[in-house]
């Protein structure tokens, strides 16, 4: 019954009915031939060579594949791929894929379908694309160096390969480790018919250009290498030359840099020349068989591309050191030794470069160690191989294979049957050949066949491979699985296809008879150490490199482990890694010898089908369970399902598992429960179990949707709220508060004026501004009283006319001081003035007139201040003859003087005494003691006076009077200004009428009815003489001369 609608026979072939190996071929067939090529037995996937491109690949069938679960689609590798990596991301479990089959299976293109999808669905990223990238990148480069044509398969894998692709928790790749197994060396210098040697040299030769293939000194004909030119040259549909640029590409994203890829290609064509170097019988002195070299340019041309001395090369060759610990011994090498020394060499290069090569892979994907990794590791190893002629290397290809086998066997059918019968679950036992006794036979530490040839090469003694027959035949003379000719001979068997140097193991796979031919040799793998060393002192870094052992320092005389012990260890530790992990299965069928597509040997099939253990598989599986898991994971994953179970349960998980199964009315057929986990029969049921999963999961996710945005919600809303609340809360008590400050703030203000303006009030005298004002008065206060102090200290003398006074100090004072001055002046004046006798105030009183009338108008004025007015100049007091002149008049003469009168006619003067009393001025003769003219005060009109230094003046009189109708008088006084000082304060008395008294040079006086012109002029003379001279000019006008 078919899974899916429209699919050919059965996909898995658990459902196959009947089940018997017929029909078991038969569905195979079938499917094949509808380009079915991939067929489940539970979970492992069977695949039959298709030797052809099918439509089921790419990213289209990697993206639907990866959408759905195992059993929903078609069979595929991705399937498989899908389930393994997605249980190393989901459920963190290491997974290991195992490729097994026959050489041409398809078990190297399985796992690039592995890795590929791998890479398609995990993580995604620049650095992870490099990764993806490098790990990618690496399957190109390793199969130009490992891979070859043989007669079985155009690409064959010639080394085992195991791969790690390390994930990080995401399931994103971080990079890998690869790992190498015996890559078949002998494969360089010689080949099966109908073979190649690996494909660098033949992608070297055709795909580098010119300039590098001279650089290497090579040719592109392949003809003229003797590595190469044993056997076919051309594979059918291999571009050898778009290859090589390939794998220089793939070397440079892997991380080779240019030198590095330089220098790998250089000691690839190292290795070709070095087949061309031809050895020629050479003979010793002695006669014994040496060798030598036929043409010196190929070791040349060697010498000069690596940097080595090519004469040590030769030496290298030809010859061989034997070293004890004690001595040296060099013994020349016959033309067959030296051959197999340089084709020693020459496959240990290229095997050292191979692992170099790997190894260098590894340095650039490798993962720093701090990690946390995941790991998916990918085995394709080479398969089980039976050629006509076996050697060493299938016999070990073949330990392999059947240790794989036993992986499977131990993990598929003796595992999981042993579980059923642990887990109390009823069983028949279905029989299957274990591969125990085989890889026991092979691999027994002390009796295997392992064991057994390594102590014979380590055996002192002659060895040879027919002593290690001999031992083998001996040892396992009655084993069931070993046979040689002479334990058929035992056995009176014949055989004619068993030769006498072979035996034969009957392998889980097939009978496989080894020729013991160069065993011991290849187990050996034994390197002249002059070889080495020469290698070693190569300045090729590479080169030098993969010889370390040529190293003087480093020479050890021990042995290098065999090369059987070294693969075994490295297949026991595969094992450990194999076990450690979740094993998935794909396993390769070769549907014909000829790599032919469509072509469909029942036979061929069938036995692969025997061997692998299909049918076995088969039974195992039907009569199994698809899936088992411990009740408490179990009850983990599934419990959601239960409304018993979901969210809590607090029973045992056994129950837990049974109330959610019980729930779900699954037919009892379907269910086992062990003593620790639940079985499940069909995959149907499983996958009814994770969509019931997948729904639930979905409802949940809508729950915990609902109630954590209906939580976010309501938190939200109340953390806004609370927000809210606590803003306005903020904010009205800020503004209060600011309020309230702004109120003390203003409050405080005024308070502060008012204080300040009180205490201003009260404290304003001490204020410094009124300070100021203070200090001020008191400075001025102080200036003032010192200035006065001082002017008191300093009085000026009381003297009338001493006008000195102190300065003032400051400017300040002047005015002061000048009013002070002033005072002290009038103060001073008074004083003077009280002190005067009435006659001296009367003196004082006429020269106060004096300065009144005369001041500044006439010159003579200034001289006559000092002298004091005496008004008598003419001894009058005692003068009794001159008082009587004074007549009848009372009173005191004012003043008495001779004066002369001047004649108006001619000019000439007269003496005349002059007196003057309060009311009259009386002129007389010197002689006569009788007065000539009396001119009453108030007939004197004015007076006319000059300002010159003369005593001359004019009397005016006034014409009314009796005296005056004679005319003015002109007279000359020798005290004119005392005369009429006098006369002027005699007149005011008299008259209380103030006499005019003109200051001029010029006036005229009155004489009879006419008037004289008088002109006064100053003489040269100053005028101190007082002398005048007059001159009449004309009638009328009298020129008067001052002296
Ligand atoms: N899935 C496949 N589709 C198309 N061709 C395949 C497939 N698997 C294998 N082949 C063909 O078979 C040849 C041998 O396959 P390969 O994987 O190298 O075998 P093995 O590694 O088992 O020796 C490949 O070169 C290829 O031509
Ligand atoms: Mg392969």
């Amino acid at each position: 019954m078919p899974l899916l609608e429209g699919s050919v026979g059965v996909e898995d072939l658990v459902l196959l009915e009947p089940l018997e190996e017929e029909s078991l071929l038969r569905n195979l067939q079938l499917r094949y031939e509808h380009k079915e090529i991939y067929t489940y037995i539970g979970n492992v996937v069977i695949s039959v060579n298709p030797y052809q491109q099918l439509p089921i690949y790419g990213p289209e069938f990697i993206a639907k594949y990866q959408d759905y679960t195992f059993y929903e689609l078609k069979p595929h590798i991705y399937a498989l791929a899908n389930v393994a990596y997605q249980s190393l991301r989901d459920r963190d479990r290491d997974q290991c894929i195992l490729i097994t089959g026959e050489s041409g299976a398809g078990k190297t293109e399985a796992s690039k379908l592995v890795m590929s999808y791998v890479a398609a669905v995990c993580g995604k990223g620049e650095q992870v694309n490099s990764v993806k990238e490098q790990l990618l990148q690496s399957n190109p480069v390793l199969e130009a160096f490992g891979n070859a044509k043989t007669i079985r398969n155009n690409n064959s894998s010639r080394f085992g390969k195991y791969m790690d692709i390390e994930f990080d928790f995401k399931g994103s790749p971080l990079g890998g480790v690869i790992t190498n197994y015996l890559l078949e060396k002998s494969r360089v210098v010689r080949q099966l018919q109908g073979e190649r040697n690996f494909h660098i040299f033949y992608q070297l030769l055709a795909g580098a250009d010119a300039q590098l293939l001279e650089a290497l000194k090579l040719q592109r004909d392949t003809s003229g290498y003797t590595y190469l030119n044993q056997e076919a040259s051309r594979v059918g549909g291999m571009d050898d030359a778009s290859n090589f640029s390939a794998v220089r590409s793939a070397m440079t994203v892997i991380g080779f840099s240019e030198e590095e890829i330089r220098q790998v290609l250089e000691v690839t064509a190292l290795v070709l020349k070095l087949g061309n170097v031809e050895l020629t019988d050479e003979f010793q002195a002695n006669g014994i068989p040496a060798s030598g070299i036929r043409d010196g340019r190929g070791v040349r041309e060697i010498g000069e591309m690596v940097s080595l001395d090519s004469a040590a090369l030769e030496r290298a060759l030809c010859s061989r050191t034997m070293e004890t610990s004690r001595e040296k011994v060099t013994t020349a090498l016959n033309v067959t030794q030296a051959q197999y020394a340089r084709d020693a060499l020459a496959k240990n290069i290229y095997s050292r470069l191979f692992n170099w090569i790997v190894n260098r892979i590894n340095e650039s994907i490798k993962v720093g160690s701090g990690e946390r990794k995941k790991v998916m590791g990918v085995l394709d190893i080479y398969g089980f191989e039976i050629l006509e002629d076996n050697s060493f290397e299938q016999f070990v290809i073949n330990y392999c294979n059947e240790k794989l086998q036993q992986v499977f066997i131990e993990m598929t059918l003796k595992e999981e049957q042993e579980e059923y019968k642990r887990e109390g679950i009823p069983w028949v036992k279905v029989d299957y050949f274990d591969n125990g006794i085989i890889c026991n036979l092979i691999e027994h530490n002390q009796r295997g066949i392992l064991a057994m040839l390594d102590e014979e090469c380590l055996r002192p003694g002659v060895v040879s491979d027919s002593t290690f027959l001999a031992k083998l035949n001996q040892l396992f003379c009655n084993h069931s699985h070993y046979e040689s000719k002479v334990t058929q001979n035992a056995q009176h068997q014949y055989d004619r296809s068993m030769g006498l140097g072979c035996f034969r193991i009957c392998h889980y796979a097939g009978k496989v008879t080894y020729n013991v031919n160069s065993f011991i040799d290849k187990n050996n793998d034994l390197l002249f150490r002059d070889l080495s060393q020469t290698m070693w002192k190569a300045r090729h870094p590479l080169l030098r490199s993969l010889f370390p052992e040529g190293d003087p320092k480093q020479a050890s005389l021990k042995r290098p482990p065999t090369a059987g012990a070294q693969f075994k260890s490295s297949v026991a530790i595969l094992m450990k890694n194999l076990y450690s992990k979740n094993p998935n299965y794909i396993r390769c069928i070769k549907p014909n010898e000829h790599q032919q597509r469509g072509r469909f040997s029942s036979e061929l099939v069938a036995t692969q089908a025997r061997y692998l253990g299909l049918m076995e598989n088969v039974r195992v599986r039907r009569a199994g369970y698809a899936h088992r898991q411990v009740y408490a994971h179990f009850l983990e994953r599934y419990r959601l399902l239960s409304q018993s179970t979901w969210p809590h349960w607090n029973g045992g998980a056994r129950e837990g598992v049974e109330k959610v199964l019980g729930e779900l009315n699954l037919s009892p057929q379907e269910l086992a429960y062990g003593k620790t986990k639940i079985f499940i029969r069909s995959p149907k049921t499983l996958f009814y179990l994770e969509e019931q999963r997948r729904l639930r999961l979905q409802q949940l996710a809508t729950l915990i949707q609902k109630t954590y945005r209906g939580w976010r919600c309501r938190t939200h809303y109340q953390l806004m709220r609370k927000s809210q609340i606590l803003i306005s809360s903020w904010f009205r008590g800020n503004m209060q508060k600011k309020r309230y400050e702004k109120l003390k703030a203003s409050t405080l203000l005024i308070q502060a004026f008012v204080r300040g303006w009180k205490a201003r009030k009260n404290y304003r005298k001490y204020f410094r501004s009124g300070a100021s004002l203070t200090l001020a008065n008191f400075i001025y206060r102080s200036m003032t009283q010192k200035f006065l102090l001082g002017l008191k200290r300093n009085l000026p003398s009381t003297k009338v006319l001493d006008s000195w006074w102190p300065p003032a100090p400051y400017r300040y004072f002047q005015p002061a001081n000048q009013q002070l001055h002033q005072l002290f002046h009038q103060w001073k004046c008074k004083k003077f003035r009280d002190q005067l006798s009435p006659k001296q105030v009367e003196m004082l009183r006429e020269k106060l007139c004096a300065s009144e009338l005369f001041k500044d108008n006439k010159a003579s004025y200034a001289q006559s201040v000092p002298i004091p007015f005496r008004g008598d100049y003419i001894g009058l007091q005692g003068n009794p003859k001159l008082q009587k002149l004074r007549g009848r008049e009372e009173g005191p003469i004012l003043m008495a003087e001779t004066v002369r009168k001047v004649n108006r006619g001619n000019g000439k003067t007269s003496s005349r005494i002059l007196l003057l009393t309060k009311g009259h001025l009386i002129l007389t003769d010197t002689k006569q003691s009788q007065a000539k003219i009396v001119i009453g005060l108030d007939s004197v009109a004015a007076v006319s006076v000059t300002s010159l230094r003369d005593g001359l003046f004019g009397l005016h009189l006034s014409q009314t009077s009796p005296v005056g109708s004679k005319g003015d008088l002109l007279l000359v006084s020798n005290h004119v200004i005392e005369l009429l000082t006098k006369l002027y304060l005699a007149v005011l008395n008299a008259t209380r009428s103030q006499l005019p008294v003109t200051v001029t040079e010029n006036f005229s006086v009155r004489f009879k009815e006419s008037s004289v012109a008088v002109k006064v002029t100053q003489g040269p003379g100053d005028g101190e003489n007082n002398k005048l001279s007059f001159k009449k000019k004309g009638g009328n006008c009298l020129e008067v001369t001052v002296q």
